[in-house]
């Protein structure tokens, strides 16, 4: 058990760099933005964590459930930015970097609650 939620932590690490990657490498893009990728890695983040939280109840480890309601909101946001993005990029439209950085910033926020959003950092 131990292990598999090891290995999903991998698999979500890697999701992470994946859709913060895309949107640091690509923040001076005006146009071809990498939707796809961010789309896939958006659903890799929501799924790898919500089969954590699982694994976390299932070890007796049960997670901070305000800080998963927040990530799964802010990833949740990444995600249908990265949808709608995708969608109009493929029909031609242009004005499509507010959902880019809408993707991209929902995901760095994440970022920052998973590391920073720790009790034991504060008390
Ligand atoms: C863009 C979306 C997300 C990003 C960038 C992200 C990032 C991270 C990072 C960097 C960690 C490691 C933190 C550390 O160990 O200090 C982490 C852990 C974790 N994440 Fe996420 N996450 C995202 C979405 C989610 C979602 C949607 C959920 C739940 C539905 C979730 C649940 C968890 C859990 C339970 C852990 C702890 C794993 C452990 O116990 O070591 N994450 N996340």
């Amino acid at each position: 058990m131990e292990l598999l939620k090891e290995s999903l932590v991998v698999i979500h690490l890697a999701g992470m760099a994946v859709l913060v990657g895309a949107f640091i490498v690509n923040m001076k893009r005006k146009s071809d933005f990498p939707f796809t990728a961010m789309m896939w890695a958006a659903i890799v983040q929501l799924s790898t964590g919500t089969l954590l939280v699982g694994l976390s109840y299932a070890l007796d480890d049960a997670p901070d459930n305000f800080k998963i309601t927040v990530k799964t909101l802010l990833a949740t946001g990444a995600l249908v930015a990265a949808i709608i993005g995708r969608k109009r990029q493929a029909h031609g439209e242009s004005k499509l970097q507010p959902f880019f950085h809408a993707a991209g910033g929902f995901a760095v926020i994440n970022l920052i609650i998973a590391v920073l959003w720790n009790a034991e950092l504060w008390s």
